[in-house]
């Protein structure tokens, strides 16, 4: 079995509380692909137990701080409190969706599961979460208020490069057969959980989008980035007159469609092919006014290198929305880039105000669903920041 011995640093490191031990940070020791090892200070204390990788910079990625190896009923407690954490948040309606286990601010080094209704979706990003995902599954099972129908694995993210994993993309139970569809309040929607974004849904912004819809009643509501239009059919159930979706995606906009027709929303819901950056511009020259406008773009800044040029996206964006928004009108602003902090988003905001001569006022500043918890030892875990602002 393999083991790990730490240097100095790394243990100074690990002590703060983050879960990730690089590799430079190792003074002995290895273990093999995705292997459960022991991992020990420089004096050979016990620190705890991780998943190894072979490939990524992210050598170990802790699962217990405990001496004792965990075992069967260890992962069974552990699926066990995300489980009941769902349960306790009102999410696990079994027509409903939500995402089950976040990786590693759940404890679960690499893993995601997502749910959409009775099918199940599966990422795995790293060596640790491959080697366990059958395992998991059936550990997951064990603790499911309602068994799945179909689980499919997803797990073709690009992260799977950094661990020298190739991508996977297979049903694993069940079969897909039909359209996959699920709840999301009181909307019904369709997940293309094969080939759409992430597990084919943005989980992430549920809540934010039932918060923004509030402010779009009786209004018109411009949904920029909208994917499968969520933000714009909740804004149109919530009794919005008018809503106006954007997006480039070619599958996404026949979603919003069909989503919209399955929910009797199709007289309210308007859906535009084309690219937003360009299109906010138009509309803004036009002297176009919707008094919600929702701009939710694709991560600008995928790493520290990209910060300036993220900058220039978001200000430039916002600038737009707040140039489409009347005297009282709401903006949703959101930024998923981890590398965009939510002080450097604000400051962004504040820019774009300035550049178009509007007080702004930022109301509140959100996260994504408590489905996607933020762990308060890893900060990687904090990404999606967004921002309901009130336009003067
Ligand atoms: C973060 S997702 C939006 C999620 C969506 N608002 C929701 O609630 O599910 C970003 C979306 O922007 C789309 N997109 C990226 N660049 C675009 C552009 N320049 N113009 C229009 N859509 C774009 C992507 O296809 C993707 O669907």
């Amino acid at each position: 079995m393999g083991k790990v011995t730490l240097s100095g640093k790394g243990r100074r490191w690990l002590m703060k509380g983050h879960p990730w031990v690089y590799r430079d940070d190792i003074a002995d020791g290895d273990g093999t692909r995705g292997e459960l090892v022991p991992v020990e200070d420089p004096n050979g204390h016990p620190l705890g137990w991780g998943l190894y990788s072979t490939a990524s910079r992210i050598a170990v990625r802790m699962v217990t701080r405990q001496a004792e190896q965990p075992n069967r009923e260890f992962w069974v407690n552990r699926m066990r409190r995300s489980v009941e954490h769902r349960i306790q948040l009102g999410m696990m309606d079994p027509e409903g969706s939500c995402r089950i286990i976040s990786g590693d601010a759940d404890g679960f080094p690499g893993l995601v599961i997502d749910r959409y209704a009775k099918t199940f979706v599966v990422q795995s990003g790293s060596q640790g979460s491959d080697r366990m995902r059958d395992f998991l599954l059936d550990v997951m099972k064990e603790v499911l208020p309602f068994q799945p129908e179909v689980i499919v694995d997803r797990s073709d993210a690009s992260v799977r490069k950094l661990e020298k994993l190739e991508p996977r993309v297979e049903t694993i139970e069940g079969s897909l057969d039909g359209t996959v569809l699920a709840k999301d309040g009181g909307l019904t929607y369709e997940v293309d959980v094969l080939t759409g974004h992430k597990t084919g849904h943005y989980l992430d912004q549920s809540r934010n989008r039932r918060a923004a819809a509030e402010r779009g009643k009786g209004g018109r509501v411009l949904d920029a980035f909208s994917y499968d239009g969520l933000f714009g059919l909740h804004a149109a159930l919530a009794g919005a007159e008018q809503v106006t979706c954007l997006e480039q995606n070619k599958a996404a906009c026949e979603r919003i469609l069909a989503n919209a027709e399955r929910n009797g929303l199709q007289d309210k819901i308007k859906v535009e092919r084309v690219d937003c950056m360009k299109d906010m511009r138009a509309r803004a020259e036009k002297e176009e006014r919707y008094e919600l406008i929702v701009v939710d773009p694709p991560a600008f800044a995928r790493s520290k290198k990209e910060i300036e040029g993220a900058e220039r996206g978001y200000v430039e964006l916002n600038r737009r929305a707040f140039d489409l928004a009347p005297p009282g009108g709401s903006v949703v602003t959101a930024s998923c880039s981890y590398n965009v902090s939510a002080q450097d988003f604000v400051q962004f905001i504040g820019k774009s105000a300035h550049l178009a001569q509007r007080d702004v006022w930022i109301e509140e500043l959100a996260k994504a669903s408590p489905d996607h918890p933020h762990l308060a030892t890893l900060p990687e875990s904090d990404y999606l920041k967004c921002a309901f602002l009130r336009v003067g």
